[in-house]
């Protein structure tokens, strides 16, 4: 698979994310809420560097269906959120396609009572959206190409890679329980 971003560019990207994240909160208690399952690596890689008074939340959002590389029906399971009322929220997510998932997370948050709320996504594909909004905070912007690793999934394979890649074709394709590794390369060394 070709590599978009390498593991330095993703450490490099976190990195000038969370001295952002640092100087605008600064010393203000702050609930990061996670959405679940693509955000867990940006989700651990950030939340270490993040020297301020912190809360951790999840919340899930589901749209992919299927064999689909498209966005079927979103469903939110909001059970692993903390109380967010009265509190200063960051919602973290792997990418902003479409925008729908984000706008419909920020729209539930929203109705709970925070004293703020802002979105912040490792990537963002251009020439996508379809929302009349922007996250607050866009690490890397892509071009409109599938891509896994570093917590992104296709078919909840690859989310381990330390890398961002864009998925093959010849894979897009393939019997989904055949799935192949990444390529020949160690990931340790990729
Ligand atoms: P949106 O609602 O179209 O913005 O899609 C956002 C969600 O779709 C993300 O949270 C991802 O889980 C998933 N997604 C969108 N594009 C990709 C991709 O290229 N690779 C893996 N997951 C993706
Ligand atoms: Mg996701």
């Amino acid at each position: 698979m070709k590599q978009l971003l390498t593991a330095k560019e993703l450490e490099e990207g976190v990195d000038q994310l969370a001295a952002r994240l640092r100087r605008e909160y600064l010393g203000r208690p702050l609930t990061v809420v996670g959405v679940l399952t693509g955000s867990i690596v940006l989700l651990a890689d950030l939340i270490r560097r993040l020297d301020l008074p912190l809360r951790v939340g999840l919340i899930q959002a589901r749209s992919y269906r299927g064999a689909a590389t498209t966005p079927g029906e979103l469903t939110v399971n909001a059970d692993l959120l903390p109380d967010v009322k009265n509190r200063e929220v960051l919602l973290l997510d792997d990418i902003f396609d479409t925008g729908h998932t984000l706008e419909r997370l920020l729209t539930d948050i929203r109705a709970l009572g925070p004293i703020s709320i802002r979105s912040a996504v490792l990537l963002r594909k251009e020439g996508r959206s379809e929302v009349d909004f922007e996250p607050d905070y866009v690490v890397f912007e892509i071009p409109d190409a599938f891509v896994v690793g570093y917590g992104l999934d296709f078919h909840d394979a690859y989310r381990n890679l330390p890398y961002v890649a864009a998925l093959d074709d010849e894979i897009a394709n393939v019997d989904l329980d055949e799935l192949p590794p990444p390529g020949d390369c160690d990931p340790r060394d990729c």
